[in-house]
């Protein structure tokens, strides 16, 4: 059960102050009958709330959850291979929620998890051209020829890679660590695009998407996006 006001601000219908006006002004009926005593209860999954005879709908909460995901957790909700999966690290949410795109059982960093699919369509279709960068470990080190190859474009048996930012970051023994950024998503993209030009990824992890940072945050550990992140990341994809 919940007070009329308080579940006619979280539809939208105005500040709880403006809600309580509503009701005075006998302005607001539950199941056909006006109500216009502060106070009162209603039950959201099976009362019908009419404003200015209008049926008010209950807006669900949206949560953004950005997680760093540690290698060996599958990225959806169920696995009918019993592994574990990413839902399973995120304790204590009880609603549905889930995983914006996909990444590999064994690579790491940046997912957000949500309950928004309009955010999730957009930031996963390829027609809004969201950035996602990585930072792949490869084997060996790259000739100049090969990150022109990465950059330009590599050829998949699904198709040319379009072009990608690469920047070689460090040198870690015989291999070496770079920075792709893509904003595709083809399936295994990262990985399959070094094997093309014989450098296979030893290590993979996502670090951005969109304005989105992975920042400090432990592996294996979630937090909330805050106000600023998601403001900037739905104004990235032309939402808000
Ligand atoms: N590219 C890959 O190859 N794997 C991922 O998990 C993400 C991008």
């Amino acid at each position: 059960m919940e007070r009329l006001q308080k579940f006619m601000a979280h539809a939208g219908i105005g500040s709880r102050r403006n809600c309580e006006e509503l009701i005075i002004q006998g302005k607001v009926k539950v199941n056909g009958q006006v109500i216009n005593v502060l106070g009162t209860k209603i039950d959201p999954e099976r009362d019908k709330i009419e404003v200015n005879n209008k049926l008010i709908k209950a807006k669900e909460d949206m949560i953004y959850i950005l997680l760093n995901k540690p290698d060996g957790y599958v990225t959806t909700s169920q696995d009918p291979q019993g592994r574990p999966t990413v839902i399973d690290l995120i304790k204590h949410i009880n609603k549905r929620i889930y995983p914006v795109g996909r990444l590999d059982y064994e690579t790491e960093g940046l997912l957000l998890l949500t309950n928004d699919g309009e955010l999730a369509y957009r930031l996963t279709h390829p027609k809004y051209k969201v950035n996602k960068v990585y930072q792949a470990l490869i084997k060996g080190r790259p000739s100049n020829e090969s990150i022109e190859q990465l950059r330009r474009g590599v050829l998949l048996e699904d198709g040319l890679t379009e072009p990608a930012q690469i920047k070689i970051l460090d040198k870690i023994g015989d291999n070496t660590l770079i920075e792709l950024t893509i904003h595709e998503g083809k399936n295994r993209q990262v990985r399959r695009m070094c094997k093309a030009v014989n450098h296979p990824v030893l290590n993979l992890k996502r670090t951005k998407i969109g304005s989105l940072d992975l920042g400090t945050i432990k592996l294996g550990s979630f937090r909330f996006l805050t106000e600023d992140e998601l403001r900037w990341l739905k104004k990235g994809v032309g939402l808000g």
